[in-house]
């Protein structure tokens, strides 16, 4: 999955990381070339790498610097290597991501792609700062643009329910108006047991409020029919 030389060896180092597939899918379903992806909490870089890849623009923020400055790292290998699209990385605090990003950034992006921090659903922590952070990505999204959690957080297949659940709860508290939900069913490769099989939920929103469904019909279309049910805010 990061095996070859598309990431530094580095990045290994950061445990909580998206599937470079899942996030390549998550680019490729709602956004086309040239757009702008912001990822705000942007970890080692996967998110701005696999959108270079696909030509797209990447903003990440992240507010550890060691991971910032990997994630830059990371962007320029993946320069070095060819990708067509361009990143940055800024380190800060995406709760105030539109002050870090400049205000040109404002209704720009056509996806932001963040994932659900691993430990979020776990009694100990608060979920508020998430929500802080999403809620401040509203601003940078583009009036059609999508919103798509990766919600799986390293956990194995049949495990993923209550974390899709969490952010589903995080996507609402934060404005967001559910859209559709996808499960990335990820084979393991040839050689590995199938207890590495991955189930992971992309939870997928729009800027609008709850009763905005100007974009019902539109969606990433690589799977059965999940879309949320608009009045029923949890259901699905
Ligand atoms: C689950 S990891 C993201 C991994 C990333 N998607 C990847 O694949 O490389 C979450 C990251 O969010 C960062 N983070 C946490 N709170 C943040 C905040 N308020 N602003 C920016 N980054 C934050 C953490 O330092 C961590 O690197």
């Amino acid at each position: 999955m990061r095996t070859g030389d598309k990431y530094l060896p580095e990045s290994d180092a950061h445990p909580p990381k998206v599937l470079p597939a899942v996030a390549a899918h998550a680019i490729a379903a709602y956004t086309e070339s040239g757009d702008l992806v912001v990822d705000p909490m942007a970890g080692i870089g996967t998110t701005l790498v696999e959108a270079m890849r696909l030509d797209r623009m990447a903003i990440g923020v992240e507010y550890e610097p060691r991971w910032a400055a990997l994630a830059m790292q990371n962007v320029e290998h993946a320069v070095n290597r060819g990708a067509p699209g361009f990143a940055t990385v800024v380190n800060g605090d995406a709760r105030e991501i539109e002050a870090l990003v400049g205000r040109d950034v404002r209704r720009r992006a056509s996806l932001v792609l963040a994932s659900l921090p691993w430990n979020l659903g776990d009694s100990c922590c608060d979920s508020s700062a998430f929500v802080q952070v999403l809620s401040s990505c509203r601003t940078l999204l583009k009036p059609d643009g999508f919103l798509v959690i990766v919600a799986n957080a390293g956990r194995g297949l049949g495990q993923a329910g209550d974390v899709a659940a969490v952010a589903v709860d995080a996507v609402l508290d934060a404005g967001f108006a559910l859209h559709e939900r996808c499960h990335l069913l990820l084979a393991p490769p040839d050689d590995e047991p199938m207890g590495c099989a991955a189930d992971t939920p992309l939870v997928v929103a729009r800027a609008g409020g709850p009763d905005d469904h100007s974009m019902e019909n539109t969606g990433c279309g690589c799977g059965p029919d999940l879309r949320y049910n608009a009045s029923s805010r949890r259901s699905a």
